[in-house]
């Protein structure tokens, strides 16, 4: 079975763009791109056509790739004091002259609709994920749960370190009352770990670094991965192998990539939401 983040994400956005219509005030959502690599463009470009498709307005603020730590950082407190602005995001990853955990603590929490300021993540640590959950892992929360696939008692293995992805949904897959086991590059024997899991969650983009004989066949595989390859589109998941042997799995281009830009507009209508309950009491 395939489970489809693109075929999500269509649902998803389609009953966002049906409560946004309700809305006299539009929600804003304001980008800020430093770096040009081919793949923060490709995400921009995908962020600007899915927000405009269900009615948030988009907004890019696009600045130089040389641009100083500390200007960037004037740049992100002029968007912390614009009243007109009320959710923003920086595109990862900065150039690498920038700190961007630096950048990260410095965005407010409350317009941080993707959930990486250090207050959001706490917020997951700690159980409460009322407020704005980091999209990757939130997406591929709601995966697991659209397709009525449970982690309570599961065998869990994660492959990854990230913070921006790995921290938040191992976070989550403990409050989900998973048993988890975290692996990196320096774990000895990776695939031991693998093969032993209920359900597999691959975040370390190498190309079809895990093959059908490195999990077992009723393992739910969840390909976070994505690496081009001459100008080819890569999974870490070697998705026809796997396939064969009757997985349940996420195969890269049909991956979670769109349910993070979905959970984005979701986190911003959320905030949205919020802001005008908040401002009715
Ligand atoms: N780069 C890769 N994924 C993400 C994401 O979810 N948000 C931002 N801001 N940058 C990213």
């Amino acid at each position: 079975m395939i489970l489809s983040g693109t075929k999500l994400a269509t649902i998803l956005s389609h009953e966002l763009s049906q409560n946004i219509q309700s809305l006299k005030n539009k929600p804003k959502l304001v980008a800020v791109l430093v770096w040009n690599n081919t793949a923060s463009l490709r995400y921009i470009k995908q962020k600007k056509k899915a927000s405009e498709t269900v009615g948030i307005k988009f907004e890019l603020l696009h600045l130089q790739d040389d641009i100083s730590e500390q200007w960037l950082l004037s740049e992100i407190e002029k968007l912390n004091n614009d009243t007109s602005v009320s959710w923003y995001i920086v595109q990862l990853p900065l150039p690498n002259h920038i700190n961007s955990q630096h950048i990260l603590e410095n965005i407010s929490p409350l317009k941080d609709v993707d959930g990486f300021h250090p207050v959001n993540q706490w917020k997951v640590l700690i159980w409460d994920t009322s407020w704005l959950v980091p999209c990757t892992p939130k997406g591929v929360m709601k995966l697991l749960s659209h397709h009525n696939i449970s982690l309570q008692g599961k065998k869990v293995t994660i492959l990854g370190r990230s913070n921006i992805v790995w921290k938040p949904l191992a976070a989550l897959c403990i409050n989900a009352g998973a048993t988890l086991t975290s692996c990196n590059s320096h774990t000895e024997d990776i695939f031991s770990y693998t093969r032993h899991a209920d359900i597999v969650i691959s975040a370390i983009w190498k190309a079809y670094f895990l093959k059908a004989e490195h999990v077992s066949p009723n393992a739910v595989l969840i390909d976070v991965g994505f690496s081009v390859v001459d100008g080819v589109i890569y999974g870490d998941i070697d998705f026809e192998w796997c396939l064969k042997q009757w997985n349940t799995l996420t195969p890269v281009p049909w991956w979670v990539g769109p349910l993070t830009v979905a959970m984005l507009l979701e986190n911003t209508y959320l905030a949205h939401q919020r802001q005008l309950w908040e401002k009715t009491i």
